[in-house]
């Protein structure tokens, strides 16, 4: 990402996820919360006509609700909506296992911090993201009113340039606590040398037990002879948005990178298992190819 300029697929995501909270019937995810954080013009700026959020679901054919997205927007929308779905649902289980921690790794404009306030009550919440995404983000909390819960705290971090570990170690985090973290839609977007820092990182900061969940694409998404009209066409359109994904994983090669590390994955799910367990019988959402959902746990036995 350049230095100054906050992330336009964090809003991007965000108004998919208010699209679809306010449209579609089953839902996937309900982020009500999310068009608090971004606006109308956003939205539509990006390809998004959140004007449509005026139309309420009921008024609209269900077959009709997706498709009045544009066709590249469509092609991301159900990974981002299944993803928030199974991130959440997996932090709900690490919970009741009793965890105490919650790092969102590149947060961007997520709203659980604000939507799950009975959650919050036995959890700290760390959201780590770009400075300039994060100042963004306060600056628009505060422009709607929504006051950061005292157990929330913000830590501004460069992937590309500084140590999570370190972060973290100059924050409330406490490293003998079980955490879960979680790095919903980062990872396409860092350099591979990025990435394996930031798993590094954790592995080193966090106790053993604890927990990651993160979404990955497969290689051949980053191949530029791919036929697939869906994947050129999202490539264009976040060359477009100053965000370009650059970076890819083999499912069996990052098992083996992150076990080397000390992680084990505990479930790495594909496009077509994403498809089946999440996006079945929606309003036209599909996974986007070469998707992955994956939770990794830190090994060894907790101290
Ligand atoms: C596609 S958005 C996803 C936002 C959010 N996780 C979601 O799912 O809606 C990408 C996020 O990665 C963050 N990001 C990208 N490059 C980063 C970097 N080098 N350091 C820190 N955060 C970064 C952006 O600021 C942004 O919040």
């Amino acid at each position: 990402m350049e230095p100054d300029r906050f992330s336009r697929t964090a809003i991007l995501t965000a108004c998919i996820r208010a699209y679809h909270a306010a449209h579609d019937d089953p839902k996937v995810f309900d982020d009500f919360m999310a068009h608090h954080l971004v606006t109308r013009e956003e939205c539509q700026s990006l390809g998004l006509r959140l004007s449509d959020l005026s139309q309420p679901a009921a008024a609209m054919p269900r077959t009709s609700r997706t498709a009045t997205l544009p066709w590249w927007i469509k092609a991301i929308a159900g990974s981002i909506i299944a993803r928030a779905r199974y991130f959440e649902e997996s932090l709900e289980q690490a919970i009741r296992r009793g965890i105490e921690q919650y790092v969102i790794l590149g947060a961007g404009m997520d709203t659980f911090a604000f939507r799950r306030p009975e959650l919050l009550r036995r959890l700290l919440v760390f959201e780590i993201d770009h400075p300039a995404t994060q100042t963004f983000k306060r600056r628009r909390l505060a422009e709607v009113g929504l006051k950061r819960p005292d157990t929330l705290h913000f830590i501004p971090l460069d992937f590309a340039t500084e140590s999570l570990a370190e972060a973290l170690k100059r924050s409330a985090y406490d490293h003998k606590a079980f955490t879960f973290f979680s790095w919903p839609g980062v990872i396409a977007y860092l350099r591979r040398r990025d990435v394996m820092s930031t798993f590094r990182a954790i592995a080193d900061i966090a106790r053993p037990g604890s927990n990651i969940v993160f979404d990955y694409l497969e290689e051949p998404f980053f191949d530029p002879d791919n036929p697939h009209r869906s994947v050129n066409i999202v490539h264009e359109n976040l060359r477009l948005a100053g965000e370009p994904m650059i970076t890819g994983f083999d499912p069996v090669g990052l098992a083996s990178e992150l076990a080397h590390l000390g992680f084990r994955i505990r479930e790495d799910m594909s496009a077509d298992d994403v498809e089946r367990v999440f996006l079945r019988g929606t309003a036209g959402y599909h996974a986007g190819l070469y998707t992955h959902f994956a939770r990794a746990e830190v090994e060894g036995s907790p101290s």
